[in-house]
């Protein structure tokens, strides 16, 4: 368990100030000019040693993607585009960063941008952000005044700070889409590859980072790759912001060490699961992309890319959605359908007919009006739809009702003999509620 002088986010609640000036008591901006001295390589490096992966969902080691900028300058600009575009249902830990810590985010575009021989950063906010929007703009105001960032800065590296204000779509998360609609185009996401690196925005090489991944990197550098590493477990480092809401005692976010197990996080963080832990039904992990996990099956699951996946699911965003037994497991993934079909981009088909297929038929499973060889149908739409779509929306839309299908089985089941059986006996339709 994370001990107090192992935290980067001392601040998450917004308890102090928020401004330069608390953020310098907190230890940002300091030796930042020293670290920025010791060069691309070292930076990259560093990074690469820490062991950090990506903190928006996906877990690609971010020194890694670091290094794939281009080396040799053939005149484009390079740039580093900061993913604020926070939308997974459940997630909540990038928006604590830029309300109540967001000098750690400049700090962190600043070297990132050292690091990758960029000299811009475009921090593209999710639209509904107007709070975390102003106190940004405020931040990123107060590092040029300072001339801690911009022209002629006090840590040699001139560099600009650019806040981009989305317009609600959750595609534009998708890194690809985002950059799309950084240049004012329709947020709709690219073919991969290219990859940003080899050509990202406006066609230079760029890199995209999620928030939690940058603010973290000043305090890796400052305290050493070798700190982090020693922190959480092997491939699964250093600490991370979980976000948990549901059927919790005390929903909340929070820092705490890679790997933790389940119940521990549930019982030092969130006061328990309501009603006890004979109450819990499931959990859905990292955000609503992945998929459910019964209750009695993560208890002692250590919550990490590598122990979630032990468990048939995924870190994620580390969005943890508890679901105790009061909960109608079929329509809660039933209510995910409908948010990727209404989310969907509808530039491939699988996807723009496949969520919409699926939805239809999860809303039927709500009421039991299906047939029980339609749960198998359903499994195989989802397989039709995973991998076969140029961005992660598809999976994501397939993901929970295959955990569904694996886990809950018999809950479809039920409900449909319970249909059968009250059709035919009072003529009754049990109906969807109205959302
Ligand atoms: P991905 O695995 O395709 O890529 C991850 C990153 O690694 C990207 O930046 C990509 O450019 C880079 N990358 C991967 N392979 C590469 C290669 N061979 N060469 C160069 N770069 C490479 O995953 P993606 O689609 O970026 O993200 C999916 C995840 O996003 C999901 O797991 C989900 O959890 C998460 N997500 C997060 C949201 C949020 O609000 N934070 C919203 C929606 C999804
Ligand atoms: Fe658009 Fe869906 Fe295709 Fe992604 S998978 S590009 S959201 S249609």
């Amino acid at each position: 368990m994370l001990s107090d002088q192992d935290r980067i986010f001392t601040n998450l609640y917004g308890q102090n100030d928020w401004g330069l000036e608390g953020a310098r008591k907190r230890g940002s901006w300091h030796g930042t000019k020293d670290l920025l001295d010791k060069g691309r390589d070292w930076l990259t490096n560093e990074v690469k040693a820490s062991g950090l992966r990506g903190r928006g969902g996906a877990g690609f080691s971010t020194g890694l993607k670091w290094s794939f900028m281009p080396k040799v300058n053939d005149g484009r600009p390079h740039y580093l585009v900061v993913n604020a575009d926070e939308s997974e249902p459940g997630t909540c830990k990038d928006r604590e960063i830029l309300r109540h810590d967001p000098h750690h985010l400049i700090e962190g575009c600043l070297i990132a941008g050292r690091a990758m021989d960029a000299h811009a950063a475009y921090i593209y906010v999710r639209g509904e952000f107007m709070r975390e929007r102003h106190r940004l703009e405020a931040a990123v105001q107060q590092a040029y005044d300072a001339r801690l960032i911009g022209k002629n800065n006090i840590h040699g590296w001139d560099f600009d700070v650019i806040v981009h204000h989305g317009a609600g779509a959750y595609i534009c998360g998708e890194e690809t889409a985002l950059l799309e609609s950084l240049e004012g185009k329709k947020g709709q996401p690219r073919l991969k590859p290219p990859f940003p690196a080899g050509m990202g925005l406006y066609g230079c090489p760029t890199t995209v980072n999620n928030v939690e991944s940058i603010a973290v990197v000043p305090e890796i550098l400052r305290r050493g790759a070798a700190w982090f590493a020693g922190l959480g477990r092997e491939n699964n480092t250093g600490t991370k912001l979980f976000c948990v809401s549901g059927h919790v005692n005390q929903p909340a976010t929070f820092e705490e060490e890679m790997g933790t197990p389940f119940e521990t996080l549930i019982e030092k963080h969130c006061g328990g699961i309501r009603g006890g832990w004979d109450n819990l039904l499931a959990v859905i992990p990292g955000g609503s992309s992945v998929p459910c996990v019964p209750g009695e099956t993560i208890r002692s699951a250590h919550m990490d890319f590598d122990g979630l996946r032990e468990v048939g699911s995924s870190l994620g965003t580390a969005a943890v959605i508890v679901m105790d037994k009061s909960t109608d497991i079929i329509k809660a993934i039933w209510r995910l359908s409908a948010f990727y079909k209404h989310e969907s981009c509808g530039q491939c088909t699988p996807c723009r007919e496949g969520t919409g297929w699926m939805m239809r038929v999860m809303e039927r499973m709500v009421r039991g009006e299906a047939q029980k060889r339609e749960i198998d149908m359903l499994f195989a739409v989802t397989k039709q739809v995973e991998g076969h779509t140029i961005c992660a929306l598809g999976d994501a839309a397939a993901w929970p009702i295959q955990g569904l299908i694996k886990n809950f089985r018999h809950v479809i089941e039920e409900r449909i003999d319970a249909y059968t059986y009250k059709s035919t006996s009072d003529g009754a339709v049990p109906s969807v509620a109205a959302e």
